[in-house]
């Protein structure tokens, strides 16, 4: 996993957004995680992602040790469905129960399968969303817009959002800091 972190580091110092958001600290203890996986965490290697070729290292190094990622997939299939359930995987790389130890932010690694619809959802801790490959549709209460690989998209503490992926897979950052950093997300409809 030390492969992806030092790639994620990489994308990290190229992107004022992501600095601007929540540092991470030149050395990070591991936590030593095992390895898990979920019913979608196969899906993880298997897909190609359109994506920049500044984002392409980390992609690769994503796919090279996807076996060595303690894999999540946390919502019942009653609150989100069997499909979004079996197709949506995440592992915390950076954060307090991730495979590298940090207090006050969260890097998770989030993978969906195409043309998913992912339901209007909250959380206490402020988040950004950062799409490294792949792309998808996001809406809050008050916008509605496509990221593509390289885009960022900032949500409140407690803003309701949703997304929808589209005819690709994608592969996107999600970085989590403020209070509520030790909740889980809960879906709103
Ligand atoms: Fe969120």
């Amino acid at each position: 996993m030390y492969q992806v972190l030092e790639q994620a580091k990489v994308v990290w110092e190229a992107n004022s957004e992501l600095i601007n958001f929540c540092q991470i600290e030149g050395s990070l203890r591991s936590n030593n995680l095992r390895p898990t996986t979920t019913i979608g965490s196969s899906l993880v290697t298997k897909a190609n992602y359109h994506a920049s070729k500044e984002n392409m290292p980390l992609i690769r190094a994503i796919k090279n040790h996807a076996n060595e990622a303690s894999w999540l997939q946390t919502y019942s299939t009653s609150e989100v469905g069997e499909d979004f359930s079996n197709r949506h995987c995440y592992f915390e790389l950076i954060g307090p129960k991730g495979h590298f130890y940090a207090e006050k932010i969260r890097v998770f690694i989030c993978y969906w399968g195409e043309h998913l619809n992912y339901k209007w959802h909250s959380h206490e801790a402020e988040e950004m969303y950062y799409i490294l490959g792949g792309k998808a549709r996001f809406r809050t209460k008050t916008m509605k817009k496509i990221l593509k690989a390289g885009d960022t998209q900032i949500h409140k503490s407690w803003e309701s959002h949703s997304m929808d992926t589209l005819e690709e897979p994608m592969l996107a950052f999600i970085l989590w800091r403020g209070n509520g950093l030790n909740q889980l997300a809960k879906i709103d409809e």
